[in-house]
């Protein structure tokens, strides 16, 4: 195993999977690449910023930073240099699509994200995922 990567979008579910992803990572010798899909901002969020002065597509880059550096020190507070990436689309399928162009050997996803409504047992992206996912998807509770 030699690449991995671990989806986040900055959520509780999204931050198990990235602890366990760099310990993998860490103990196999891998390169880690955490990869945020920006652009997945809720209503609410959209109207505040809409409101405050916002450019919106400034916004969006700036949210989805914000979501990549604190997975960085997060895996850093863990011993671990990462690869970050920013991609735009719909996650579930950008996600599969930057993880057959990168060459993962393995996408790492928390259980649930930051959606809240849905009362299925996974949520949408990591389903997806774990359907049609070019290569092992290792799904965290
Ligand atoms: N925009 C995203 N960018 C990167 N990874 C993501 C993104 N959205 C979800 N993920 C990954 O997928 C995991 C599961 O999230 P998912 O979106 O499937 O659940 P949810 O938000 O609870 O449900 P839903 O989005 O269907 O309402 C997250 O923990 C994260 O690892
Ligand atoms: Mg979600």
């Amino acid at each position: 195993m030699r690449h991995i990567i671990a989806a986040t979008d900055g959520s509780p579910g999204a931050n198990r999977a990235l602890d366990l992803a760099v310990r993998m990572a860490k103990t196999g010798g891998c390169e880690l690449t955490i990869l945020t899909i920006g652009g997945t901002i809720p209503g609410a969020e959209l109207r505040r910023i809409a409101a405050a002065d916002g450019d919106l597509s400034e916004t969006l880059v700036e949210s989805a930073n914000q979501i990549l550096e604190r997975a960085r020190k997060r895996a850093q507070r863990l011993g671990m240099t990462v690869k970050l990436q920013i991609e735009w689309g719909d996650p579930a399928e950008t996600i599969i699509d930057t993880a057959r162009r990168e060459n993962a050997d393995m996408l790492v996803v928390g259980r649930r994200g930051r959606g809240r409504l849905s009362a299925m047992l996974l949520g949408s992206v990591s389903q997806k995922l774990a359907s049609l996912a070019p290569c092992p998807v290792l799904v965290v509770p």
